[in-house]
């Protein structure tokens, strides 16, 4: 496989893993179960950080490239991208929805799981559309040839999750993927 396949598709089973611990913690905020609003906003930062800063930026490139080759698929990489900007707006609100609930808002249970649900079902089709409508099929077209003019994001360096070094900040995240998802529990340092 093209290493730029690879590393898409890479990106996307990380984002898909964090999608449903997300959808995990939402099921049982619906059901009244003990929920983690700290590993849901963790995951939110996440979506945040790499995937707003790198993939996203990424795959326009990359998209600038396929609609010049592919003309016919013009309309669903310009579909694609102006996703990646309603996803950046949609991820800073989310954000801040939660940060709200924990600073102490009361916010009703119903608002709170169709707000996080929608924002599941969002990046979830997105990555459906990109690996089954766009990148299939195009191993040739992005042969790794083209990795010199657009260079493929270090993940290792970049990415403060899935990268090298874990970065303080996603610690506990990284702790609940190594556990596979798993109950909530308290943090060292006491936080909920
Ligand atoms: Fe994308
Ligand atoms: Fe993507």
């Amino acid at each position: 496989m093209s290493a730029i396949l690879n590393h898409i598709h890479q990106d996307h089973r990380n984002m898909r893993r964090l999608l449903d611990m997300l959808d995990t913690e939402v099921s049982d905020l619906t059901t009244g179960a003990d929920h983690d609003y700290a590993l849901m906003s963790d995951i939110v930062s996440y979506f945040n950080h790499y995937p707003v800063r790198f993939h996203h930026p990424y795959e326009d490139k990359l998209f600038n490239w396929i609609s010049g080759e592919r003309p016919m698929l013009a309309s669903l990489v310009e579909e694609l991208r102006l996703e990646h900007k309603t996803q950046g707006i949609l991820c800073r609100e989310v954000s801040m929805f939660l940060k709200a609930i924990r600073a102490g808002h009361i916010v009703p249970r119903d608002k709170v799981v169709a707000q996080l649900n929608d924002y599941i079902e969002v990046q979830r089709d997105h990555i459906d559309k990109e690996e089954g409508k766009l990148f299939k099929g195009m191993e040739e077209l992005l042969a790794d040839h083209h990795m010199i003019e657009i260079p493929i994001p270090n993940r290792a360096e970049l990415d403060p999750l899935f990268g090298d070094e874990i970065d303080i900040a996603f610690s506990a995240l990284a702790d609940a993927l190594e556990r596979g998802g798993g109950p909530r529990r308290t943090r060292p340092d006491g936080s909920d």
